[in-house]
């Protein structure tokens, strides 16, 4: 792949990914906060990608591949700036690049719950010691790009309050 065709990858995903990254780090928080992976990704259907066209075990081993990039790049960086955005941003924006490239390449959605649980633990390996305020508020986003992230995030956090909400039932 060109350095050209990564360049418009990384643009169209600038977005994108800033909103995945908050997610990530709210999902994050909670899960540090006393839910584990498994209750929040196991409660849903089985993992169930494209059925048809989606190779799970390739698109598995792909995601082992850019996490061990990231994860390459991340020892470059001073562990001091594991919460400072600015510090790591190209990076993950490679990273985030890559799990798009390879799922697409392997048939798959993206982002997919297969892919999503990877970016998760990746969160969970840099990011479980840093704060909101740490990584969010770096750089304060205008009045559109709060909203367009702020919708993401709670219909994602009324997500998984359901989905735990649906579990505690169940058990019950
Ligand atoms: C999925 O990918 C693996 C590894 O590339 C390959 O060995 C396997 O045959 C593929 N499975 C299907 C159903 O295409
Ligand atoms: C993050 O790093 C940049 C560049 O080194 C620095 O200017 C900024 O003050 C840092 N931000 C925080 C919150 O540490
Ligand atoms: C987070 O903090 C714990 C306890 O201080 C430490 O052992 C761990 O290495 C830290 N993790 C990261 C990713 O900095």
């Amino acid at each position: 792949m060109s350095a050209k065709s990564w360049q418009i990858v990384m643009d169209k995903n600038a977005l994108l990914v800033s909103k995945l990254f908050i997610v990530g780090i709210l999902i994050t928080t909670l899960m540090t906060s006393g839910l584990s992976a498994t209750e929040i990704l196991q409660t849903e259907e089985p993992v169930r990608v494209r059925a048809d066209l989606c190779n799970e075990s390739a698109l598995l081993r792909e995601m082992e591949t850019c996490a061990g990039q990231f994860k390459g790049d991340m020892a470059l960086i001073d562990p001091q700036n594991w919460c400072n955005i600015t510090h790591f941003i190209r990076e993950y924006n490679y990273f985030s690049a890559c799990t798009e490239i390879k799922a697409v390449h392997t048939g798959c959605y993206w982002p997919n719950p297969l892919v999503e649980s990877y970016i998760i633990h990746v969160h969970r390996h840099f990011f479980s010691n840093c704060t909101m305020e740490q990584v969010v508020l770096v750089d304060p986003p205008d009045e559109t790009l709060t909203l367009l992230i702020s919708v993401p995030v709670l219909l994602t956090l009324v997500m998984i309050t359901l989905v735990v909400w649906r579990s505690k039932r169940n058990e019950a």
